[in-house]
Order: structure tokens, then C-alpha cells, then sequence
């Protein structure tokens, strides 16, 4: 029998070459296939679990019945090795390179400047290629759809759907150049101005599309399908067999005989089970050459769709049956169209099955609820024979379960027509609007006969409500036989409330948002079935409100920017938008990033043990088992660490590897060495901890401080007199604010690789970190040897974000352990899951504030107390804790103003640097109390902030004097450009004609300091190497992290070398180059490296002076080779002694920062507030980053921090949010519809390098805005609940929170649970 057969020979294509594979694993998905085996390292691997699409591939079939062949998009690390059997695989090197060819995808993508780390960008490339190669001129809207699934965490997209939008169609005209307008508009680009004005990108220049250029499909592939004699294939890996039958009577008897060998056929959930929880099937059956399982048959009730076919395959049949059938008869059809619209990605949806997706039975499959609202039904089949089963509330069993028998298999699925009077919809409400499972998902069906409005059937189903999808049978009973009216529908509602209760503590948490949104969508689709009630003419009744879907057209972007001087030499790059240096690298695959480095011979890979428990004494640590299992070498412990054994900071002490107590879940307690990082992960999970609980573990910040459990010092700033001045204030009011933490998501993983050079003790390490002489000591201080022994090399980071600094160090050092002992290289990889447990974040705060104010709106009294969640270990907690007070004015002047705050230890992970550095949160909390003070007053906003603004010379609440002019500029641009008061009007019109949907708009600045308080890191060297042939090598200290250091310090050697950029390289950053470095971060990047590479390239050109007078009109070249022959030296260290800042917290004063920037967003959204869902309609923002040395500049990204992006902990203290699939960053669907960026004009910064000004942290706050803006919607709808006055909204503002702020009648019928009265599913930390 086939089963029994040893193993197959695998046989497929990658770019257009044939691979055959003997030993074809089950467990080896094609990712590790492509990076470990055949070192294509283009595809990127950012999650492994299918949600961030950096692994995206396109995979081509034929197909011999139509004789035609399929492109699609897929997610290497979900598609198994052994399924690609007669494919054709095309990745990122196949696609286009730099040696040969660019694709247009990739150009166009690089030169509008979309890649910036380009971790995401090969990801993006193989999305957007399917995409055109199955459609070449495509709609913007196919272009957000197919980008859906590709998550980015430095361009904010805008720069990658604007790169991508030259394919359009619509495009054939000028809006695609970063100018905005568009020529169809009108005869406005006529105009010359506008015509003159600097582009980021000149789409003139890129290359045409032509299709004829794509690689064919392997004519040797089509023989094979044509020709085929069908048998079943065998492959056996080291746990589990794959057989894949060739027909359905195998397929039968093959699951009669292993009834709990599961199908697979996308594998999108098999394969994450696997993976994160590592079940192991010793049997996995592949039933994808089952022709009966792809069958379609239409009969004129409906349409038999076969289960094995993809979701994306079921949406464009339902497509096409739209446009054959009347459309009384496809309600359902559009409904089911609707929500495979959202589910998923496209990456998902193109492999995932329909019976796929009905037999994982998951709570919130998005499908069940519509299919069985819509009464469809499924044939079975087993060795017993066929039988029909209704898809209702009895065939959903429980989590994961359904009625089916282990042996049966689900043939295919009857979806039916719809009747006249027949209504059917689907709503559904994710965390993120698209690529993201939802909270609650529902498909709903009302049947009335004709020309009635009386009831005659009705079904509704929920998903994300329980464990299974639930049928509101009672509900369904309060609203048949009746007349579709108010009365009904308000019985309805209360039914539905008793009907679908969770309890308090239900998994997933969000108990009553969950709720609410029942409710929701039963009035959404009441208002629905009544609007087309009326259409119909059955009713007259008038309909409250039309329910539209919120806006989502994205339009192109605009960035205004200042030309360069007249003057200013053509060669000469700086102020001029260059694209990323490494683009057409990185959007061509060739980029390598750590991880991408081959391996050496004999390499170990390292996986991390860490913690389960939060506080407690380790008792025991078992490796035996680990060491019996396949390629595990060595297991390594705090015993084996030869030198240092702890990390210090701020006077406190972090061990490297947990000893004898634990003090967070996710701690590091040992290591495991092994052949491969599946041999090493299996090995970790095989060493047995033992623990013995410790009591009273401190998980929340209220916590911490009734135990008052903190990190010291505390730190206090005080100016004028608080106390006294809130006795003379007119008003004080008082509030609380919550932020939440942020996970970094940087799309590389934590990544390292230690080799030890053989001698000495010598070693060279590979390393992702932004802070390399940092990991260098602490590598030579925990193996006891000196620093000039290791040498930390780094070409690229796949984005840092502050995160790579002391975790990254911390791991280095256990990596440096593990080959020292073994004296092998070894390589740690961590997966998205460990990164996101062990490594931390930002930190979450929790604040109390006080105002004193005047009636006139002048604030006069200001008292602040921040709170911060620091973990486990104090990391940089007193550093933030500080930046946190030294900047809490922001942009305002009060008179008297008082600030403590305070690092709370706990036993979470330890938090970290991240991006703005505790600036956001203290912004944050000031500006809510501003909005507060504004709606105690019923005052807008805008008004109280401008009236409280820093004005003429100013001194800030540590005594630094400055002045806000440009700030004040900033403003007063913001509000012009983005016509603030019109719209401000017309969107209180609008919020007068609609009670469900409301617009906010906020205005919001920032000021942000720049250079380190800490005055020795504000230093920077480089060293620049000429060569004989004129080309030029420059080495800093910098790291290149996507934020385009290297571009900057390449564009200031060209000026100053006065030879195009095309001459100058940067290599990598290393040690051996630049020494005790500093680390990349506080926006000081640009400015300390700048200066170091500028002063090396100034004496370097100064050395060449007297050979270029002797001979004036020679080149480059020439002067170089003559200055070699002369003996002059043609390398250089530059250096930079930054300014001398420092703080007293004493004297509570002090010069910490080297300047400000500042930065003024207008935000304008709009609000679904039944659901909380929201669109950001509108952005402006002006930045005054001095003479920006490139402006093709980073904004973007900070919504997610204020929106979106939410940490969740189990009451012990467990990361439940480990994954793209829980954790939640932006996507394409979040860029504001508009997105308009000016640079303020003539401005000047005589602190830093070229009159520019540092940008990377400070534009992060200005996401805030999209907060506020949301806040100001809210706030209206709560004015037509009768609610005024300040209330509160913490942040992220997610659509849970949105959705109860809003308060409406509603969710006003949930009953809140009781505080106290049970443990919540999460952690309010
Ligand atoms: C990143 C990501 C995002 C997602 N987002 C969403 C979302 O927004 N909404 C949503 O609803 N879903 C979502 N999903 C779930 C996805 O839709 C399902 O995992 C998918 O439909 C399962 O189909 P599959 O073919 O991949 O199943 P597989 O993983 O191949 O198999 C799943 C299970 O179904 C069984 N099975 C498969 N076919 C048959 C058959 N014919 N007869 C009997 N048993 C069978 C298998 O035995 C197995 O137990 C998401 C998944 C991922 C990974
Ligand atoms: S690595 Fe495959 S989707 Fe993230
Ligand atoms: S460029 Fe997209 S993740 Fe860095």
C-alpha cells in the first residue's frame, strides 16, 4: 500500500531551476528550505506564523483541466517543503537583481524611498509582483489588498504605496511623484511653481513594466502534470510521514486507517499549531491532488463548492456568480464576499481552505457565522459512505471540534441562493481592520415574505463569543413571526444581552466591548434591513442613519520640502531626497542582515530556556533529557560562564543566566546547543525547571506602589511654586492617565553569531545591535579576556528601535559563552515569540495629574506624578524616568510646574530604551490634561494649548534658555496648510448629521530635545580610507538600522571630498574600525557621526590640496594616485567632541540637550462608534528639522503606539501578545487617507551638522494626534448621549475603548462587572 512506501523524490522549481529533494522533511517548511539549504536569503523570516508576509513568495501552478497557469502569493514559512511537489516557486532573487536586472517592482519601491531597514522589503517586492503579474495595471484598491498582509515597522507605508501606485492605471499622471495634485484635477500643474517645486522621486525615470521579461513557467512542470499517472507520494522526515493520496478512494482509506492524522491543505492552522505548540503527527495526509475536493457544481438552489478550495478561490467564484445572477439571489453570496475581503491576508486566503477553515472550528472564523446564519450545508464522506449535515448550531462541538467523526472528510460545502424578501450580513470588528482575526465577527439572515415586514425566518450567529460559534436562537424566537420594528428589535436587544453572556474572566478579556459589539451589529444590520425595507417600499418609516463604510481610498501623498541652493553644486547630495543606499539591495534580496551571514563549518545554533514562573526559587535544572535527544551538544549554564556573571546598571545588577531565583516569567535560565535551530529548540523544550513559588510576585504599577517597590533614585523637577499657586487658580482639576507599553517589533529578531577565530581567545561576533562597543565589553567582561579580543561586526540592522542595546548585549554574552566552550560558532536567532517574551519594551505609565487654571484658559499650576512599569531589572528605567521630567512642559510655558516620577520594579520583563525614550509618555499624559482643562472650560483644545505656548525668548523648567520661534512657526504653518478652522466647522456639520459616525480633529506640538544628558556619549569618530583608485571607504561609529545613517555619512563625504556619492562605500560598522562608540539612538545619530566622518574628509581633503594645485584640472583619481606616489596618507580618524550637557537634579537644572526640535500634526478622523473602528481621513504635519541633510525623512509608525498596539498579561504575569497574530502594529490599511508633510522653511541649527536637526525620535509623538482627534470624535458622540466635560480615555486608544468611551445607549445596557469580584484574563499593568 502506498502509506507504507519509503519516500518519494520531491520534485519542484525555484527561479526557474529545478529542485529535487530525496529527503523532503514534513516539518520543513519552504522558508528554512530557501534560507538554510539553498542560501536564497532574500525571503526574510519576521514571525513564522504567517502574519508579518516578510517570507512572501509566489507559487505557480498548472493547472491541466483549464490548461492554464496560477500565480499566487504565499507565506514560505506556513508552506510545507513536501506540498510544493510540481510548482513552480518564485522569490526575491528570481525576481530581479542588481548584477542583472532591477524588476520595476523593486526600483520603484526603492526609489520611492519604501525600504528603508528593508527587513520588510523583499516581503513587500513578492506581494505586489504576484500582483501585477496576475493583473499588471492594478487599482490602488488591489494594491492595499495585496499589501494587507506585509507588515512594515519603519517607512508608516506611505512611501511603499506611493512607490507602488505608479502601476496604476489612474496613475498617468503626475500625483505620483510626491507632489500631491494630481493632473487630472485641472490645469493646476500647469503651473510653473508648481512644477519647480523638489520631488522625492521622478517616476520619469523608472523602467516600464513588460511581461514578457518574467520568467516562464518550466515547460518540464506542465509535461509532468499533463502526463502524471496518478499515484500517491511518500516523504518521511525525522518525527513525521507525509503521504499525499492521488485519489479520493486512497484519501478514504488512508484516514479510515489513522483516523487522527490530520488534512492538510493550507496548513495555516495546522502549521502554527506545530510550530508554537509543538504538537507532533506522526501522520500528516495531504489530500491536495483529491480532484473531488476542488469540484464546484451550480444548481439552481445554489452553488456545491469543493472544501479543498482557497478562500481566495471561493471569493472569485462568489464573484463571478454575482454578476450571473440577479440580486435577490446572492445576499449571501456578498455577505460571504464581504468577510473573505477582511479575513486574513491575501497571502492567507490564497492557500487557506474553505474546509479548512469550517473544520478548525476556530470561536472567530469569520466564515461559520455567515455560513450557518445562511443555512448551508456540508457533505461528508467517509469509508462508510456520504452524508449531508447542516452547517447550524450543532455542528460547532467546542473549541476546535465539530460533529464530524475522526474518519469523515468534508467533501464540499453547499452555499444556497437567496430568497426574495431575504436579507443577509456579515459584520465583523477587529483589532486592526485588516489581516487580523476578530473580536466579533456575525452573519445575520432575515426572510420576509412579499411586500411584509413581518418576520417570517430569521438566524443569527456570533463568532468571538464563546468557545464555538454561537447561534442567538433565543434572540432569533424574540424577532420571528413578528413585525421588523423598533418594538421588536428593542426586545430583541435584551434578549440577545441575556442570551450572549461571557463571564468576567472569559479568554480574550475585551468582556463587555465583546458585548457591546453584539449589540452593534444587531442595530447596524436593524438600520440595514430598514433601508431596504424602504426601498423596497414595504415601509415608509424614516431610517435613523445610513449605514456607510468608513472612507479608505488612500490618496497620494504629499511632502513640501525647500530646494536646495542655486548655488549648490550638482554632484553635491546633501539636502537633496537620496534615495536609502542599500535599496536596490534590499529590495532585490541581496542585503544581508546577521542572520543572513552562511553558516561556518561546524556551527552550533543556540536556543534560550527561560522562565515560566514570575517569583520564584529554582530548585531544580534536568538537562538529561535535552542532552539525550538528536544534535543537542552541550546545554550552557550561569556554572559555564568564566568571567562576569552579571550586567550593572544605575548601581544594580542583572544576571545573565537565572541562578537560583527567578524574578519574571521569560527570565533566561540556561542555553541549548545543537546542529540546528530545530535540534536546539527541541532541546529547550525538553530541560525540565524545577521552581518552588515565591509569594507575593508585583505585577501592575498600583502594586508597586502600595509595596512601594521601586528602582531609586526618584527623581523630582520642580519650578516656581506648585502649592502656593493652585491657591490662587480659578479652577483645579484632577486626573488620571494610562498609557500601555509597546513592543519594539523590529522585523529582524534579536540575531548574533560568535566565532571564535581559533587563537587567543580572539573572537569575531556578528551582531544586531545598535550599540556595538557596548556588546563588545560586555562579551570580554563576561569571558574574562580583554576588549581588543572581540571584535563586534554589523552591516545592517532589520530595525533597533532602541531594542537592540542591553537585551541584545545580554544575549551576546550567552552566545560568546557558548562558543567559547565549545570553540565553535555559534549563532542565536531568536523566534518572534522569545523576542517579544525575554526582551521588553516600552515602558507603560501610569500618571496622576493636577491643573490649576484660569477661566481665560492660562494654565498656572501644573503637578505631575509618573509612574513607569520598569520590570524586573532597572535597565534604563532611571534614564527614561529622567528624560520623562526633562521633558513634560513640551511646548508650554507654566509658570509653575512640579514633576516626580518614579521607576517601578516589578516582576515583568524589564523594559527598555525605545524610541523618544519616555518622551511619548510624558507628552502623552501632559497633553490629556490639556484636553481635559479644555473641555472643563468647553473650550477647543487648540485654543488652550496655543494660549499656554512658550513665546519670545523662553527658559525651560531646568533653566534652559531657548528660543520658540520656529515652534511657533510650526504652528501657525500647521493650522494654514491644513485649513484647520473650515475643516474644524465642516466637521462639526458633519458630526450634526450623523449620531453613529463622528469626526474629531486635534492639533497637537512637540518639542524634543536632541543629544544625550549623559555628556561622554555625545562623541563620534570615523575613519576614512582612501584608495589608489579614488574610491573611498568610510567607517563610523553609527549603525545603519534603516533610519539611513550610512546614506547621511555618504552624502557628507561626497560634499566634503567633493566626489560623487558613487565613490564612497560603507562597509559595515565594526569595532576594529571606530572604537568606543556610542550608541545609535536619541536622534543624535546624524549629528555626532556626521561631524566625525566631516572632519576625517576635511583633513583628507586639506592632505590633497597642494597636489591639487599642482595640478588643477585633474581628477580625482589623479590626485589621489599622485598624493600615493608621494608618500602623503590617505586615511584618517575624524572626530567629534560633542557639546558638554549635563543635568543637575539637585540644583534641578542644566544644559542636557544640544537643541530642539519641533514639530506641530493636524489629525482628522473618523469614527465608527458602534464599533470603535476609526479611519485617520486626514494628516498634516510640519517639522522644523533645520536644513534637512535628506529629505526623504522617516514619519510614520507613531499611531500604532496611540492607537492600536497593546501588550496583554496573564495574572501570572505571562506575555500573552507574542506574535503578529496578538500584537497588533500598523498596517497599510491605517495610513491616513491624506498624508501631507512640510518642512518648515529657512530654518536654521547652528548646533549640528549642516544647520540640520535630529528627527527620529521627536516626530514619534506627533501619532499622538490621531489619539486626541479620536478623543475629540468621541467626545462628540458622548454630547449626543447628554455626557459633557472631561472623561477618560486611556491610551492606545483601540476600538474597545473607543467603543465604551463613547457611551451610547448601547453599550450603557452592559452591565459592568464588579472590581474585585473575579480575576481578569489580563493584566492591567
Ligand atoms: C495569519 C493568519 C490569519 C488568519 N486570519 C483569519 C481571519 O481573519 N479570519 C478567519 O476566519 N480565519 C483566519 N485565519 C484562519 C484560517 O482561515 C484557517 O487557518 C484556514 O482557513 C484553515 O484552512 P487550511 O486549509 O489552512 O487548514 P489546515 O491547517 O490545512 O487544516 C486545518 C484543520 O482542518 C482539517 N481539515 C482541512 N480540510 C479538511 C477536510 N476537507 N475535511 C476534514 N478536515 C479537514 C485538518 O485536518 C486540520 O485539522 C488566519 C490564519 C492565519 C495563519
Ligand atoms: S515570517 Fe512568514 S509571515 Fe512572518
Ligand atoms: S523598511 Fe519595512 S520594516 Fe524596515
Amino acid at each position: 500500500m502506498s502509506a507504507e512506501k519509503e519516500r518519494d523524490m520531491l520534485c519542484f522549481f525555484i527561479n526557474g531551476k529545478k529542485v529535487t529533494e530525496k529527503n523532503a522533511d514534513p516539518e520543513t517548511m519552504l522558508l528554512s528550505f530557501l534560507r538554510e539549504k539553498l542560501r536564497l536569503t532574500g525571503t526574510k523570516s519576521g514571525c513564522g506564523g504567517g502574519g508579518c508576509g516578510a517570507c512572501t513568495v509566489m507559487v505557480s501552478r498548472y493547472q491541466p483541466a483549464t490548461k492554464t497557469i496560477m500565480h499566487f502569493s504565499a507565506n514560505a514559512c506556513l508552506l510545507p517543503l513536501c506540498s510544493l511537489q510540481g510548482a513552480a516557486v518564485t522569490t526575491v532573487e528570481g525576481v530581479g537583481s542588481t548584477k542583472s536586472r532591477i524588476h520595476p517592482v523593486q526600483e520603484r519601491i526603492a526609489k520611492a524611498h519604501g525600504s528603508q531597514c528593508g527587513f520588510c522589503t523583499p516581503g513587500m517586492v513578492m506581494s505586489m509582483y504576484t500582483l501585477l503579474r496576475n493583473k499588471p495595471q492594478p487599482s490602488m484598491e488591489d494594491i492595499t489588498q495585496h499589501l494587507a498582509g506585509n507588515l512594515c515597522r519603519c517607512t508608516g507605508y506611505r512611501p511603499i504605496i506611493d512607490g507602488c501606485r505608479t502601476f496604476c492605471q489612474e496613475e498617468n499622471c503626475c500625483q505620483a511623484n510626491g507632489a500631491g495634485d494630481c493632473c487630472l484635477n485641472g490645469d493646476k500643474n500647469d503651473d510653473e511653481a508648481e512644477r519647480e517645486k523638489p520631488r522625492l522621486f521622478n517616476k520619469e525615470e523608472f523602467l516600464p513594466l513588460d511581461p514578457t521579461q518574467e520568467l516562464i513557467f518550466p515547460p518540464e512542470l506542465i509535461l509532468m502534470s499533463e502526463s502524471a499517472s496518478p499515484q500517491s507520494l511518500t516523504f518521511q522526515g525525522e518525527r513525521m510521514r507525509w503521504v499525499s493520496p492521488s485519489s479520493l478512494q486512497e484519501l478514504l482509506q488512508l484516514k479510515t486507517r489513522n483516523p487522527a492524522a490530520p488534512l492538510v491543505m493550507g496548513n495555516t492552522n495546522i502549521g502554527p499549531d506545530i510550530k508554537f505548540k509543538g504538537t507532533v503527527h506522526p501522520l500528516i495526509i495531504s489530500p491536495t491532488r483529491v480532484m473531488e475536493l476542488f469540484e464546484v457544481t451550480q444548481t439552481p438552489q445554489g452553488v456545491w463548492v469543493g472544501a479543498g478550495c482557497s478562500l481566495s478561490e471561493l471569493q472569485s467564484l462568489l464573484e463571478k456568480l454575482l454578476l450571473q445572477s440577479p440580486q435577490e439571489k446572492t445576499e449571501l453570496f456578498r455577505a460571504l464576499i464581504q468577510q473573505l475581503g477582511n479575513l486574513g491576508s491575501q497571502q492567507i486566503r490564497n492557500v487557506a481552505s474553505l474546509g479548512g477553515n469550517i473544520m478548525s472550528a476556530f470561536p472567530n472564523s469569520d466564515l461559520n457565522p455567515v455560513l450557518a446564519a445562511g443555512s448551508c450545508r456540508v457533505s461528508v464522506i467517509s469509508n462508510g459512505g456520504r452524508r449531508e449535515v447542516p452547517l447550524d448550531q450543532n455542528f460547532f462541538v467546542s473549541f476546535g471540534k465539530t460533529i464530524l467523526k475522526p474518519e469523515e472528510i468534508l467533501l464540499s460545502v453547499f452555499i444556497p441562493f437567496s430568497r426574495k424578501g431575504e436579507f443577509v450580513r456579515a459584520f465583523r470588528q477587529a483589532p486592526r481592520k485588516e489581516s487580523s482575526f476578530s473580536t466579533v465577527t456575525t452573519g445575520m439572515r432575515v426572510f420576509f415574505s412579499e411586500g411584509s415586514r413581518v418576520v417570517q425566518d430569521v438566524s443569527i450567529y456570533y463568532g468571538g463569543m464563546g468557545p464555538t460559534t454561537v447561534s442567538a436562537s433565543k434572540t432569533c424566537q424574540a424577532i420571528i413571526s413578528r413585525r421588523w420594528d423598533e418594538e421588536t428589535l428593542s426586545r430583541a436587544y435584551d434578549v440577545l444581552l441575556e442570551e450572549l453572556v461571557l463571564p468576567p474572566s472569559a479568554p480574550g478579556g475585551k468582556v463587555e466591548f465583546r458585548r457591546a459589539l453584539t449589540l452593534s451589529f444587531l442595530f447596524k444590520f436593524n438600520l440595514e434591513v430598514l433601508q431596504r425595507l424602504r426601498d423596497m417600499n414595504v415601509i415608509t418609516d424614516e431610517v435613523p442613519e445610513k449605514m456607510q463604510p468608513l472612507p479608505k481610498e488612500i490618496q497620494p501623498s504629499l511632502q513640501e520640502f525647500q530646494h536646495v541652493s542655486k548655488s549648490q553644486s550638482e554632484q553635491d547630495p546633501v539636502g537633496r531626497p537620496m534615495m536609502h543606499r542599500s535599496a536596490l539591495s534590499q529590495a532585490t534580496g541581496e542585503a544581508v542582515y546577521c542572520d543572513d551571514i552562511p553558516t561556518t563549518d561546524g556551527e552550533l545554533f543556540l536556543a534560550l530556556v527561560t522562565s515560566s514562573r514570575a517569583k520564584a526559587r529554582i530548585t531544580g535544572l534536568d538537562v538529561s533529557e535535552a542532552l539525550q535527544l538528536p544534535g543537542v551538544v552541550d546545554v550552557i549554564t550561569v556554572k559555564d560562564i568564566p568571567g562576569k556573571k552579571v550586567r550593572e546598571m544605575c548601581g544594580y545588577e542583572e544576571e545573565l543566566l537565572a541562578e537560583s531565583e527567578v524574578s519574571c516569567v521569560g527570565q533566561l535560565l540556561c542555553a541549548v546547543l545543537a546542529d540546528t535551530r530545530a535540534h536546539a529548540r527541541r532541546g529547550a523544550a525538553a530541560v525540565k525547571v524545577g521552581y518552588e513559588d515565591l509569594p507575593e510576585p508585583i505585577f501592575t504599577t498600583e502594586e508597586a506602589i502600595e509595596k512601594s517597590s521601586f528602582y531609586e533614585p526618584l527623581r523630582s523637577i520642580e519650578r516656581g511654586n506648585v502649592t502656593e499657586a493652585f491657591k490662587t487658580v480659578d479652577q483645579i482639576h484632577e486626573g488620571e492617565f494610562r498609557m500601555g507599553g509597546q513592543e519594539h517589533f523590529y522585523m529582524e529578531t534579536q540575531s548574533m553569531l560568535v566565532v571564535p577565530v581559533g587563537e587567543e581567545t580572539e573572537f569575531n561576533v556578528y551582531v544586531s545591535s545598535q550599540y556595538l562597543s557596548f556588546t563588545q565589553d560586555a562579551i570580554a567582561e563576561t569571558l574574562g579576556i580583554p576588549s581588543n579580543r572581540v571584535t563586534c561586526h554589523i552591516k545592517r540592522i532589520g530595525g533597533a528601535f532602541g531594542g537592540k542595546v542591553f537585551k541584545t548585549a545580554i544575549l551576546a554574552c550567552i552566545t560568546s559563552v557558548a562558543a567559547w566552550k565549545t570553540n565553535r560558532a555559534v549563532r542565536c536567532v531568536l523566534e518572534r515569540g522569545e523576542d517579544m517574551l525575554i526582551t521588553g519594551g516600552r515602558h507603560p505609565v501610569l500618571a496622576k495629574y493636577k491643573a490649576g487654571f484660569m477661566q481665560d484658559g492660562r494654565i498656572m499650576a501644573v503637578d505631575i506624578q509618573y509612574f513607569m512599569n520598569a520590570g524586573n531589572a532597572v535597565d534604563e528605567s532611571i534614564l527614561v524616568v529622567e528624560k520623562i521630567l526633562l521633558h513634560f512642559d513640551n511646548a508650554y510655558n507654566f509658570p509653575n510646574l512640579r514633576g516626580r516620577a518614579a521607576a517601578c520594579r516589578t516582576n515583568l520583563p524589564s523594559n527598555t530604551a525605545f524610541r523618544g525614550f519616555g518622551v511619548p509618555q510624558a507628552l502623552m499624559v501632559l497633553e490629556n490634561m490639556i484636553n481635559d482643562v479644555a473641555m472643563a472650560l468647553r473650550r477647543p483644545a487648540d485654543q488652550i494649548r496655543e494660549m499656554n505656548m512658550y513665546e519670545g525668548p523662553s527658559i525651560t523648567h531646568y533653566k534652559f534658555a531657548f528660543s520658540p520661534e520656529n515652534l511657533r512657526r510650526c504652528w501657525q504653518e500647521c493650522k494654514e496648510k491644513c485649513e484647520f478652522s473650515a475643516r474644524r466647522n465642516a466637521a462639526q456639520e458633519f458630526n450634526l448629521q450623523h449620531r453613529w459616525r463622528k469626526r474629531g480633529m486635534a492639533i497637537v506640538p512637540v518639542k524634543f530635545g536632541v543629544a544625550f544628558a549623559e555628556s561622554f556619549l555625545n562623541q563620534a569618530a570615523a575613519l576614512v580610507h582612501i584608495y589608489k583608485d579614488g574610491s573611498v571607504l568610510v567607517s563610523h561609529g553609527g549603525t545603519e538600522m534603516g533610519q539611513g545613517l550610512h546614506t547621511k555619512m555618504q552624502q557628507v563625504a561626497s560634499r566634503e571630498l567633493h566626489i560623487p556619492a558613487s565613490k564612497i562605500y560603507i562597509s559595515e560598522t565594526s569595532t576594529n574600525t571606530v572604537p568606543n562608540t556610542s550608541p545609535s539612538g536619541a536622534s543624535y545619530g546624524t549629528d555626532a557621526n556626521g561631524m566625525a566622518v566631516k572632519d576625517a574628509c576635511q583633513i583628507l581633503y586639506q592632505r590633497l590640496e597642494p597636489i591639487r594645485k599642482k595640478n588643477p584640472k585633474g581628477s580625482w583619481e589623479s590626485w589621489v594616485m599622485a598624493a600615493f606616489l608621494d608618500k602623503i596618507s590617505l586615511s584618517v580618524t575624524g572626530f567629534y567632541r560633542g557639546p558638554d550637557l549635563y543635568m543637575d537634579w539637585e540644583k534641578m537644572e542644566g544644559q542636557p540637550y544640544a537643541y530642539f526640535t519641533f514639530g506641530v500634526c493636524c489629525c482628522e478622523v473618523e469614527l465608527d462608534c458602534l464599533t470603535g473602528d476609526y479611519r485617520t481621513v486626514r494628516t498634516d504635519i510640519v517639522a522644523d528639522i533645520g536644513k534637512s541633510v535628506n529629505p526623504s525623512m522617516d514619519i510614520g509608525q507613531g499611531l500604532g503606539l496611540f492607537t492600536l498596539e497593546e501588550l496583554k498579561f496573564s495574572p501570572a504575569g505571562l506575555l500573552y501578545t507574542r506574535g503578529p497574530s496578538q500584537y497588533k502594529i500598523p498596517g497599510v490599511c491605517d495610513v491616513p487617507l491624506h498624508f501631507n508633510v512640510y518642512l518648515l522653511s529657512n530654518s536654521d541649527n547652528p548646533h549640528a551638522i549642516y544647520s540640520s536637526k535630529g528627527i527620529g525620535e521627536p516626530v514619534l509623538f506627533l501619532g499622538s494626534t490621531a489619539f486626541f482627534a479620536i478623543k475629540d470624535a468621541v467626545s462628540a458622540a458622548r454630547s449626543d448621549s447628554g455626557l459633557f466635560g472631561p472623561f477618560s480615555l486611556n491610551s492606545p486608544a483601540t476600538p474597545e475603548r473607543i467603543c465604551l468611551a463613547c457611551n451610547s445607549p448601547l453599550t450603557q445596557k452592559i452591565p459592568a462587572s464588579k472590581p474585585g469580584s473575579f480575576t481578569p484574563w489580563a493584566l492591567n499593568i
